[in-house]
């Protein structure tokens, strides 16, 4: 990684309608405030639960999404993508080139890491946001003090192959081996479905290769155990993913939520399918063609759910800006040119009372600098 940014203070803004309450947990404490690890509550504790105006609707509409089958022809692809892109701002992909295997091994064994002894994990533990592999719970975009249903394993891959597996967790054995096969063949699918991109856009079909989408890739394997109660939390807040392009592994359990049309659709994941979306630097560089859609995630009272998003990065220098070929005098520059380590850093505050108008309020965002 090029550069280092500091990081903001930001645990001592917590608002009046939230009373944070962290239990200590017995036997392990590095891994009190994981939710995995903890006896099974009967209640949630209050700095889950939101006020009733931020909570997840009673009932969603389902809504599958567009599925984009990738061994059509190339024209076809080309056109599905960019209208489904235009249309929702998230699709699935099948015959995608990812293995079932390399799927199937990566599913089971991120639920193994979940499944280890709390002992085995302590040591990943950390709440430093600038550390490449951690765990860590609720949320890494700074919030008002609530805390969010989720426990996460954060890790970084970078390419070509470096040394970034070095530190990854050395339990379950075979996880090094799942998750590198698994990173280089999702990758490879992001990797194309980029040019495709860009030839439905008319650019060059590698304007999308070099820094913008050449810093490490990032995987956040989401694990969102049972919740005493759905109705009053989340997951995940609404949130746009501040990246170049996600990929996700969305488990056939539902939990991801869409803002499209002013309301929230809940996914049905296709089997063997990826859930694609934008990012906020493809926004940028697209100069708002493209758009990065907000979505946020809805726990259950049943059953665990672990997700695995797989994040195409920019390098931390890497300068994002419109690109000359959308803009003109009818077009001008919709968004600032910032270096995506600047992107971050500014776009990094959970605005829950701002929900479903984060998409549009990229470009609000930038001028607030
Ligand atoms: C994310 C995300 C969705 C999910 O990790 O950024 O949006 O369903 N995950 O876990
Ligand atoms: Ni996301």
């Amino acid at each position: 990684m090029a550069r280092r940014h500091g990081r903001r203070p930001h645990e001592s803004t917590v608002s009046a309608s939230f009373t944070v309450h962290l239990c200590s947990r017995a036997g392990c404490p590095t891994m009190e405030k994981m939710l995995h690890s903890a006896p099974i509550q009967a209640t949630l504790p209050d700095c889950f639960i939101f006020p009733a105006d931020k909570r997840p609707p009673a009932t969603a509409a389902a809504l599958s999404l567009p599925i984009v089958d990738l061994s059509r022809s190339r024209d076809e692809v080309r056109r599905a993508i960019l209208d489904a892109g235009k249309e929702i701002g998230f699709f699935q992909v099948v015959n995608h080139g990812v293995s079932k295997q390399a799927m199937q091994d990566m599913e089971d064994v991120c639920q193994e890491f979940f499944r280890l002894p709390p002992a085995d994990k302590a040591g990943l533990y950390s709440e430093d946001t600038q550390k490449a592999t951690r765990i860590y719970s609720s949320t890494m975009f700074e919030t008002g003090g609530e805390r969010y249903w989720r426990d996460c394993l954060r890790l970084a891959c970078s390419f070509p192959a470096g040394d970034s597996a070095m530190d990854w967790p050395e339990k379950p054995r075979r996880l090094r081996e799942v998750v590198e096969r698994f990173t280089v063949q999702t990758r490879g699918m992001g990797m194309e479905i980029l040019r495709l991109l860009c030839e439905g856009l008319g650019l060059r079909h590698n304007y999308l290769e070099g820094d913008i989408s050449g810093g490490d890739v990032v995987l956040h394997v989401n694990h969102y155990p049972p919740c005493p109660d759905p109705s009053t939390t989340l997951g995940l807040p609404p949130h746009c993913d501040r990246n170049l392009l996600t990929l996700l592994l969305p488990s056939m359990v539902p939990g991801l939520e869409v803002a499209y049309k002013g309301d929230w659709i809940k996914v049905q994941p296709a089997p063997d399918a990826f859930v694609v979306n934008f990012g906020c630097q493809l926004e940028v560089v697209t100069n708002g063609l493209l758009k990065s859609i907000e979505h946020r995630v809805v726990t259950n009272l049943g059953v665990a759910r672990t997700t695995v998003a797989t994040f195409i990065m920019p390098t931390t220098d890497c300068l994002i800006g419109p690109a000359g070929e959308f803009l003109s005098e009818e077009n001008p520059p919709c968004y600032r040119t910032l270096t995506f380590g600047e992107f971050k850093r500014i776009y990094s505050v959970v605005k829950l009372g701002s929900s479903l108008n984060l998409t549009t309020n990229l470009k609000n965002v930038q001028k607030e600098i």
